[in-house]
């Protein structure tokens, strides 16, 4: 276990003004991303929009790093570099999903707990090799009548330990990804419960296996409002009680803490940031690790067409630029209508 490696990795996850990419979409979700689009979920496109991505000029200017999926760290760049390398030639930190998905919970009504634990070790030794600096797993909380129950909650919070203890032992700094989903019609009150009992649980269990609160990002959801409730938090709302838990639950000694944005539409996710990270006297850094907040005006734009990549690269260029002004507490509405 490198200390001083972690440190630094973990710093510069959570460079100021920067966030982090989540193109770490297991082939399934890929698959239906790109059917929006019409565009076929071949390996080499899978490779061909991943590369334009990571191609965008000025990119690392915005990007810390890129969460890989396995696949994705094997494929090469257009110049035959393996996408790791390619990063890090960048000064783009590349991270890597080690879970392998989620499995049902016997007894629950269809709670779900991460796999992944089986040969860890050994995967995360032959990732360090391949130049990968940090790694995800991601846990899936859901709220409804009487879930999540403390066997969701327990079973969850115990993957993430034991998976963040061996990604520290291998010098690799582990993003701990316990998502509340934001599905169903639960009040932002509701939610903000759920998360405080999800994190809770999430680092009694970090304590528990000794991971070392100095070496791990958290990659939380925000607190919002159920998908189908008809009373949406406002902006500040979200902030309030999405900082709220944080500061409730989160040791100081964190380097850092990024968010995804399970499904929110891509202004209000850089919008809650913005508002977060606006707020004085944080004890650490906020900032993104979006997938489809940074995505989704890319992918239609690219449409699966070579001649789209300039405009597609445009596009994820200025969400990334959006959200890393979001991250410092910068971003304005009117700065989308004036690219628009
Ligand atoms: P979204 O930002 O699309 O929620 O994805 C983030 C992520 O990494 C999910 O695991």
């Amino acid at each position: 276990m490198d200390k001083q490696l972690l440190s630094k990795t973990a710093a510069a996850m959570v460079a100021k003004g920067k966030g982090i990419l989540a193109a770490d979409e297991s082939s399934g979700t890929c698959e239906k991303r790109f059917k929006s689009v019409g565009v076929e979920c071949t390996e080499e496109n899978r490779r061909a929009y991943r590369g334009l991505l990571f191609g965008t000029p000025g990119i690392e200017q915005h990007l810390s790093g890129v969460i890989l999926f396995d696949e994705t760290a094997r494929q090469k760049a257009n110049d035959g570099t393996p996408f790791p390398r390619y990063l890090a030639k960048k000064g783009v930190l590349p991270g890597i999903k080690v879970d392998k998905g989620v499995t049902d919970i016997p007894f629950t009504a269809g709670e779900k707990v991460t796999d992944g634990l089986d040969g860890l070790q050994k995967r995360l030794k032959e990732y360090f090799d391949m130049g990968c600096r940090f790694a995800k797993w991601r846990a899936v909380i859901t709220i409804g009548e009487g879930i999540p129950t403390h066997t969701c909650l327990y079973a969850n919070a115990h993957a993430l330990a034991r998976y963040a203890a061996a990604c520290q032992e291998a010098s690799i700094v582990p993003m701990i990804e316990p998502e509340v989903l934001l599905d169903g019609n639960h009040s932002a009150e509701r939610s903000e419960e759920v998360h405080e009992a999800t994190l809770r649980a999430t680092y009694a269990a970090m304590a528990a296996y000794n991971v070392s609160p100095e070496h791990l990002i958290l990659k939380t959801s925000m607190v919002v409002s159920g998908r189908d409730n008809p009373r949406q938090a406002g902006v500040g709302e979200v902030a309030e009680r999405t900082v709220r838990v944080l500061k409730r639950t989160v040791p100081a000694a964190q380097p850092g803490i990024v968010f995804l944005s399970g499904g929110q539409s891509d202004e209000a996710a850089t919008a809650h940031l913005n508002a977060m990270a606006a707020m004085k006297g944080l004890p650490w850094p906020l900032t993104f690790s979006y997938s489809r907040a940074l995505q989704n005006s890319a992918l239609k734009a690219w449409s699966g067409q070579a001649a789209n990549v300039a405009a597609a690269q445009q596009a994820f260029h200025h969400r990334a630029q959006m959200n890393g002004l979001a991250a410092q507490g910068k971003w304005q509405a009117g700065l989308e209508k004036q690219a628009a």
